[in-house]
């Protein structure tokens, strides 16, 4: 397996350029089975996950072709099956996103049950809930939600929490179901946001979409659309808190500042200078140590719980004393405890983590135990007295397009050792 060794020290400095998001570019490469007519999606990240997206698509019949500049053009005229299997969905929980527009356009799916996962139990109860209330009938065998509709019924959803995927699950059924949906607490991220946007030049009549009431006109069938994925706010957040907690001097380009409001706000409270522009963030710590900030997650547009493992990292080389509050998973915190091991200095208190700074963390073999978690673990290398060895990359992969390029463009240093080799490196060191 694959490893990361990142030897800390150096301030980065450099312009870094953001790539489409992650969970913008799911959901909308899966609207793809909305329609009989191509979409054309571009600014798709070169990940894990997206590949993972691709193959369940292919599975189900979607032809698909990417070219050089991982543009994607997605065909759905010809699909055969209605089935997300274990294989996949155990891999990618976001799989539970076809069972929406398969349901309206087909009447019927089959999703493997997402399990549990490293962050969280992260039920799909409500996504089931949505679906039942627009006249589905669902049932749950052998490990599949299995669910059939003759057409989806337009209803008023409230959602008992917000839940992106959720959200999303559901509009996208809506477009095709009869009558008018409305969801009630929903999901305002941006992605969400981009997706609707999508489905607009797909013909979908939707309004609401970034508020927390969104109206859906269902209609008999959706049309083909170009569309450009916004970029990634969590990446270009992780970049300046790298930039941040190395004393650096880091420009993001290619990214809606204003997506990103939360997370300025605790990285000024940092300490850092910023210039923000529409698609631009520069920030500049000038060899400054970052002060202790208290941060509290919760659903957009407030603080982001996929920022919360790079500022507890941030704190625990910061100056002072911070406090870290997760609201909206309950377990997501597994990267404490490879944080301590390198001398973070952190105690847990219910869901909040209190750190204190220390001057230097330690470099150590730690294990990634998710995305972000992954992330955090690279950004404590960065600062490290000794190299960081981080196992179980396969998390970053899943969401980080060319971490290492990205990292050593900004002068970190940083490479990529396949497991076999790091053994034999390691024998005869
Ligand atoms: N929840 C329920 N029942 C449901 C759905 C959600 O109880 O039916 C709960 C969850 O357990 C959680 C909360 O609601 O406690 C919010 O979960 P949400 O459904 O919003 O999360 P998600 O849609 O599964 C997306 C992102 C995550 C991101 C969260 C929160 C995608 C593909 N994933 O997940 O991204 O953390 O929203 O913003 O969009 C990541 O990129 O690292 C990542 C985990």
């Amino acid at each position: 397996m694959d490893k990361l060794i990142v030897s800390g020290g150096r301030r980065l400095q450099g312009e870094v350029r953001i790539s489409g998001a992650k969970n913008a570019a799911l959901p909308v490469l899966i609207a793809s089975l909305l329609t009989d007519k191509p979409l054309q999606i571009g600014n798709i990240p070169h990940l894990h996950d997206i590949t993972t997206t691709m193959e369940l698509l292919g599975q189900l019949g979607v032809h698909l072709q990417i070219d050089e500049k991982m543009a994607i053009e997605a065909d759905a005229s010809d699909v055969q099956q209605y089935r997300a299997p274990y294989e996949l969905v155990k891999t990618m929980r976001a799989s539970i996103l076809v069972l929406g527009p398969l349901l309206a356009r087909f009447g019927r799916a089959e999703v493997s049950m997402p399990g549990g996962c490293a962050i969280g139990s992260r039920p799909v109860n409500l996504h089931i809930k949505g679906f039942e209330a627009m006249g589905a009938e669902v049932t749950i065998e052998g490990g599949y939600i299995k669910a059939k509709a003759d057409r989806l019924r337009g209803t008023r959803i409230v959602m008992d929490m917000i839940s992106v995927t959720g959200t999303e699950n559901l509009m996208m059924a809506a477009t095709l179901a009869q009558g008018t949906t409305v969801i009630e607490n929903a999901a305002r991220e941006p992605e969400v946001v981009d997706l609707a946007r999508c489905l607009a030049r797909m013909g979908a009549q939707i309004d609401g979409a970034g508020t927390d009431t969104i109206t859906i006109d269902g209609i008999d069938s959706l049309g083909g659309a170009t569309h450009e994925v916004i970029a990634d706010r969590i990446e270009a957040g992780t970049y300046l808190v790298a930039g941040a907690v190395t004393g650096g001097n880091v420009k993001v380009r290619n990214v809606d500042s204003h997506l990103l409001d939360a997370v300025l706000v605790k990285l000024e409270e940092a300490g850092a200078d910023l210039t923000v522009n529409d698609s631009s963030i520069h920030l500049r710590m000038d060899d400054r140590r970052p002060l202790a900030v208290n941060v509290r997650t919760a659903p957009f547009p407030a603080f982001p719980t996929d920022m919360q493992a790079q500022f507890v990292m941030l704190n625990s080389i910061a100056e002072g004393t911070g406090t870290v509050t997760e609201t909206v998973f309950e377990n997501r915190f597994m990267h404490v405890h490879e944080l301590q091991r390198m001398g973070a200095n952190v105690e847990m208190r219910g869901n909040t983590a209190v750190i204190t700074g220390v001057e230097k963390l330690r470099g150590a073999p730690v294990m990634a135990t998710d995305l972000r978690a992954s992330a955090c673990l690279a950004l404590a290398g960065l600062v490290a007295d000794a190299d960081t060895v981080i196992d179980r990359i396969y998390h970053i992969d899943r969401g980080y397009d060319c971490i290492e390029e990205k990292l050593a463009q900004l002068g970190a240093r940083i490479r990529r050792v396949p497991g076999h080799m790091l053994e034999k490196q390691l024998a005869v060191m």
